[in-house]
């Protein structure tokens, strides 16, 4: 398909995950079912990206790839092909139905080479430098059902990106990022979504919700002092040493200082105290409860739930609702477990009628709890199959 002028080689090709081979360049981002990214777009497919998918997605989920380098010629001949375009909103589509968040075109395409036509609009300013949005706002309309909450988030993430289109001093923070390691950038962003639902969910008033996404974007932004292949090492190994923790950590509070934006004192506070565990057995200092500040224990929850779910470190990778359940029930002492219940209480998950995904095959319903008070994220759930499962009973039988 899509023949490159001149050139008897197909421009892209439309494949099912488990045709795609190393080498392979994907040409839109691929989404988690949380909604949450996963890999973005023009990533070569490794053998290690390829063993995550495997886990996450299911075999036979479309998308659009390429088998030759991806320069702005290639790109500009692409986005100038309407059955491209066409095959793009065909996959796009089927990608949306996975996952259960909103995920939207515009987020699929590269904004910087699509000319919209008549038949699809999008909404995006196409003028502004930052080609992804900095935090991923479609998953606050999956994740809440609350029209104050949504209308607040929609406000306050105006704010946030016309922050990052005056400020300068930020726009180069976030292009340090992004020009580093695709994990370190993916997590940065899927974080700082996390922390501003969180946010949302304990009433922090606008100015808050600014920081705290700014804290929870740059918390680690310390490790680019680190050359590419010790960042590798350290996700290849999970180990992080007392000396990377603490001067990671420094590095991120010297590198915001740049923006004088960023020098106020809950995100440097935030920053600091982001590997700080609810029990005192964290770094750097070994805070204990409420010593820890609100970011700092905020950030933690997020990061956590984060890496988990985009298994960035080693080989080890949750579905959403694992990963939910491990920092609820087995690590419970080093977090904050306020902060998740209230976070859990306001959103729709885990809520009657909402869907669950349980792992890469299995959807269920939430159809009622059997002791909802001690087990929330223990729901009864019927499969799409017609079964009915206690999750309180039987949580592990589905793993
Ligand atoms: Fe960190």
């Amino acid at each position: 398909m899509g023949l490159r002028k001149g050139l008897d080689i197909s421009m892209y090709d439309r494949k099912t995950l488990s045709e795609v081979i190393p080498g392979d360049v994907i040409l839109h981002p691929l989404y988690r079912s949380d909604g949450l990214l996963f890999i973005t777009r023009y990533k070569t497919f490794s053998k290690s990206i390829y063993s995550h998918i495997r886990k996450q997605f299911n075999s036979k989920l479309p998308i659009l790839t390429t088998s030759i380098p991806v320069d702005e010629k290639l790109l500009e001949s692409l986005y100038s092909d309407p059955d491209f375009i066409l095959s793009l909103k065909s996959v796009f589509e089927i990608h949306k139905s996975n996952a259960q968040s909103n995920i939207q075109f515009q987020d699929f395409i590269d904004c910087s080479y699509f000319h919209p036509s008549a038949d699809i609009k999008i909404e995006k300013d196409t003028s502004q430098k930052i080609n992804y949005p900095l935090l991923n706002w479609d998953i606050v309309n999956s994740t809440f059902d609350s029209e104050r909450i949504i209308s607040r988030a929609r406000v306050v993430s105006e704010r946030f990106t016309n922050i990052f289109k005056e400020d300068e001093s930020l726009y180069e923070l976030y292009l340090s990022l992004s020009n580093y390691h695709d994990v370190l950038y993916i997590h940065s962003i899927n974080t700082a979504s996390i922390t501003f639902m969180i946010g949302l969910s304990l009433e922090l008033s606008d100015d808050e919700l600014i920081n705290l996404s700014l804290a929870a974007l740059f918390a680690d932004i310390g490790f680019i002092n680190y050359s590419e292949s010790e960042f590798s090492d350290y996700l290849n190994t999970g180990r992080l040493d007392k000396k990377m923790f603490t001067e990671h950590i420094k590095g991120s509070v010297e590198i915001i200082s740049k923006s004088k934006f960023c020098r106020q004192k809950d995100i440097v506070y935030g920053i600091l105290d982001h590997h700080e565990e609810y029990s005192g057995t964290g770094y750097p200092h070994g805070k204990v409860s409420e010593d820890i500040h609100l970011f700092g224990r905020i950030i933690s929850i997020a990061q956590k739930y984060d890496e988990l779910v985009g298994g960035y470190l080693l080989e080890e990778i949750y579905y959403p609702f694992e990963a939910l359940e491990s920092i609820w029930y087995n690590n419970h002492s080093k977090y904050d477990s306020r902060i998740i219940y209230s976070f859990v209480s306001k959103s729709k998950i885990y809520k009657l009628g909402e869907t669950i995904q349980l792992n890469r095959e299995t959807v269920g319903e939430v159809i009622g709890f059997s002791d909802y008070l001690n087990f929330p994220l223990h729901p009864k759930v019927k499969l799409t199959n017609g079964k009915i499962i206690d999750l309180k009973n039987n949580s592990e039988a589905l793993f």
